[in-house]
């Protein structure tokens, strides 16, 4: 079921139809952020592709996008993996063909798991690097002629890890170091096309996979961390994309819009609540050292 719904144009802080005419295609579009964000462009007038690696995930959040505006066209594009550029190029023409356009991109597909670095195979970082940074890459490289012609926008969805050390995070933290490097690498050199690219950071956002998984229970330990008080809500983040891609943020790019309610400037996040105890003893647990 969406997240969002018609009070998000009525009471909202954005006028209808501002998306008019538009078409974002979103990589992870099925996931418990990336599909709030394609929400609420939706609901603000956009047509959206969402591209998704499993079939069934990915048909069911296209159909219940859809459900929220009248009119809308939503397209399901699953199988598609973001390590493989020529996998997403398929993606690109068909969302072409059938919506006529793309004027806005989020890379949003990531993969994540908890994971010390003894038990980390070098295989293991290489799928995650793989999907956030080459993946990152790959959704950017196959929609280029279509951001050249409309003089779109990208959105990178990163993270605030790498702001600091988080235990279990190598991986995913240095793939996001390096989304934000390329994020603003091509800042500066599709800037002169009139393509902006922008990554948005979310810090502690509830009912997340992410969250989920990092939290390890302890909600309300890492809500009071939070100077803001509260976890974060996926409508922050699809608001924060709205701002980004609408004409209010024209004059925005290379920018990274951290929405983690101040949590990052914190000593050590809001993470890392039982270490360094805990790093140890998972360090030597059994069955380590696989390279
Ligand atoms: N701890 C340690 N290693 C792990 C692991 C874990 N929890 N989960 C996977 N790995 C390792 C595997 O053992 C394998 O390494 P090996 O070849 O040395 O055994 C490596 O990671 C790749 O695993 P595989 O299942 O082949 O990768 P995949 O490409 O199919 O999947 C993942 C990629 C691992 C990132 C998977 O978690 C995924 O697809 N996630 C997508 C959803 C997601 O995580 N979203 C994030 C939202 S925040």
């Amino acid at each position: 079921m969406p997240v969002l719904d018609q009070s998000y144009v009525t009471n909202g802080s954005w006028k209808p139809d501002l998306f008019k005419g538009k078409v974002v295609f979103i990589t992870g579009g099925a996931g418990s952020i990336c599909s709030v964000q394609a929400e609420a462009l939706v609901l603000l007038g956009a047509d959206a592709a969402i591209v998704g690696r499993s079939k069934e995930k990915t048909d069911k959040a296209a159909k219940d996008i859809a459900t929220l505006r009248s009119g809308a066209k939503v397209l399901s594009l699953p199988e598609i993996d973001v390590r493989s550029v020529q996998s997403l190029k398929k993606a690109v023409d068909k969302t072409v063909e059938e919506l006529g356009r793309i004027d806005f991109v989020i890379a949003g597909a990531a993969g994540n798991f908890l994971a010390d670095f003894n038990h980390l195979s070098s295989n293991a970082f290489k799928s995650v690097v793989d999907i956030d940074l080459l993946g990152s890459f790959n959704t950017v490289k196959a929609c280029f002629e279509q951001l050249r012609k409309n003089k779109g926008s990208i959105i990178f969805v990163s993270a605030t890890l790498h702001y600091y050390g988080v235990p279990f995070q190598i991986h995913v933290g240095a793939a996001k170091a390096g989304v934000d490097a390329l994020s603003n690498a091509l800042a500066i050199e599709l800037g002169p096309l009139g393509i902006r690219s922008n990554c948005i950071a979310p810090g502690p956002i509830a009912e997340t996979e992410g969250m989920d998984r990092l939290s390890r229970g302890k909600l309300d330990e890492i809500k009071h961390k939070v100077p803001l008080q509260r976890l974060g809500t996926k409508q922050d983040i699809a608001d924060a994309t709205v701002y980004l891609f609408s004409p209010a943020g024209s004059y925005v790019t290379g920018d990274v819009l951290v929405v983690d309610g101040g949590s990052w400037q914190v000593s050590q996040g809001v993470g890392a609540a039982d270490y360094p105890v805990s790093i140890v003893k998972y360090l030597n647990a059994p069955k380590g050292g696989k390279l």
